[in-house]
């Protein structure tokens, strides 16, 4: 039994598109999610899916080992960063080699670091006037969506497209291939 940790801070789309991808695959598990934001809607998404879900603080994040003693716990398979805004603690990434992994919506190395996330990227992606952007699942080191790239993927853009019209093309490539990838990385 291959076994999933999912982290997120906000709506949580990927999370359950995640969790439904791997309903039907016996040998696979969602083990819990953890969210470091107490109001997060991935938390009500989780208790209409039946999910182990938590809210963690800073305090068991950074400040503890109460966080990574609970992935130690589970001993995860693989840790994936959905959405998760705060930068994973260099021990996270020392203990766990090559199994934290993390998808970006754009097209890294371009817009990609602090600040660049949800909205803040579709935003500039369009202010460019860019004729394609994408999705980027990479493995995650202690430094901002750096760390080698697994797989992307692209899609056209048209000048008419409005920002939400970006992150909804962007959507429907998450929701097609992080899947996918993390049921390939679990092989
Ligand atoms: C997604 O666009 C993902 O690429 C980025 O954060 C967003 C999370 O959206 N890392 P959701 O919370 O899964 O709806």
């Amino acid at each position: 039994m291959k076994r999933i940790i999912l982290f997120a801070s906000g709506s949580g789309s990927n999370v359950e598109n995640i969790v439904n991808y791997f309903q039907e695959k016996p040998n696979v598990t969602i083990a819990m999610v953890l969210t470091n934001k107490r109001d997060a809607k991935v938390l009500d998404r989780c208790n209409r899916l039946n999910i182990s879900a938590l809210y963690f603080n800073k305090q068991a994040y950074n400040n503890s080992d109460t966080v990574l003693n609970l992935i130690k716990d589970v001993n995860p398979d693989l840790i994936v960063l959905a959405g998760f805004l705060w930068k994973i603690p260099e021990k996270y990434v020392e203990i766990f080699p090559n199994k934290i992994v993390n998808i970006h919506p754009a097209l890294l190395p371009k817009y990609g670091g602090k600040g660049m996330y949800g909205d803040n990227v579709h935003k500039a992606v369009k202010e460019n006037k860019e004729t394609e952007t994408g999705i980027t699942i990479h493995y995650v080191n202690e430094n901002y969506d750096e760390g080698s790239i697994i797989e992307q993927q692209k899609v056209a853009l048209f000048p008419q497209d409005t920002y939400q019209e970006i992150a909804q093309k962007v959507h429907h490539l998450e929701y097609e291939y992080f899947p996918k990838v993390i049921e390939r990385l679990l092989q």
